[in-house]
């Protein structure tokens, strides 16, 4: 596979390759294909049973609350603990804000490299997601391994294992926005990176997360900064919630920047 070409954005959807975000550069190019029959399947005929619809809304709901605010919480720990890649983001974002009104526009949030290096590195390096797990419709022969995955078999991929391979990502263990900057992208192989899965059945929702994350942070850190306390777990420790690892505790103190906050 060419990943010169699928980190470039060849091929990709058409918003590819206009923004600096990390999850429109994971996909290779079978990918792309699947989507596109998957999308081009009449749903004309398709009605949603009342308790289809119920079981959405209630998806929706666990799946947007838990995984959003846990990803927030990662990040505003990562930027307590690593005051240097704090100082370098609020650099950033206080550059790109309307000097009036404190505002940014939409173009601008999705354009800023560090800040999205800092919100892909949190969610590699704190991956919500247990396992994903799927079932195929058919035998499926890997490559040239001499394995055949067989229809109905459940395979679960391990998405923390594979963000923490020495393999994928040096230094697995350490906070490094510097993995996701334009100039390093290319170095991370597809399918590598999985906080939002893989595939027609991936989250639906991310790039929604991805802009009320960068939104929230930029706010926060416009007016805030964010101190390790004697509190603060370093390393954190987690627990398993539902299908989602947590922090057992997640401790920090938050100061105002100006003394008008207070
Ligand atoms: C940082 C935030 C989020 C993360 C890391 C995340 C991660 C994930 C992951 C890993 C999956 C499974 C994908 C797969 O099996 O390939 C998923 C599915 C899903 N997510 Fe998210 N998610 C986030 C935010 C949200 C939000 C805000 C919503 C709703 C407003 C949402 C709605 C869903 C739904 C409905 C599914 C099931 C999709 C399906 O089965 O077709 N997620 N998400």
């Amino acid at each position: 596979m060419d990943t010169e070409a699928i980190n470039t954005g060849e091929g990709m959807d058409e918003d590819r390759g206009l923004n600096t975000n990390t999850h429109h550069d994971n996909e290779g190019e079978e990918e792309s294909e699947i989507r596109k029959k998957v999308f081009d399947i009449k749903l004309a005929n398709k009605r949603l049973t009342e308790d289809e619809i119920v079981a959405q809304a209630f998806v929706f709901l666990l799946a947007g609350y838990l995984s959003t605010t846990g990803a927030l919480a990662n990040c505003i720990y990562e930027l307590a603990v690593n005051p240097d890649v704090q100082q370098r983001l609020y650099d950033e974002i206080n550059g790109a804000v309307d000097a009036d009104t404190g505002d940014i526009e939409y173009d601008r949030l999705a354009r800023l490299p560090y800040l999205d290096a800092v919100m892909a590195e949190t969610l590699r390096h704190h991956s919500l997601a247990l396992p994903l797990s799927r079932y195929p419709t058919r035998d499926y022969k890997l490559g040239t391994t001499g394995i055949t995955i067989k229809a109905g078999q459940q395979v679960e991929i391990p998405i923390y294992a594979i963000h923490h391979s020495e393999q994928y990502y040096p230094d697995p263990f350490k906070f490094k926005p510097d993995r996701f900057m334009p100039e390093n992208k290319h170095l991370i192989k597809p399918y590598t990176y999985l906080p939002f899965g893989v595939g027609p059945r991936n989250c639906v929702a991310l790039r929604f997360a991805l802009l009320e994350l960068k939104l929230t942070l930029v706010h926060t850190l416009l007016e805030y900064r964010l101190v390790r306390c004697p509190e603060t777990d370093v390393p954190l420790r987690y627990k398993r919630f539902i299908h989602q690892t947590v922090a057992e505790r997640l401790c920090i103190r938050i100061e105002p920047r100006f003394e008008t906050n207070i």
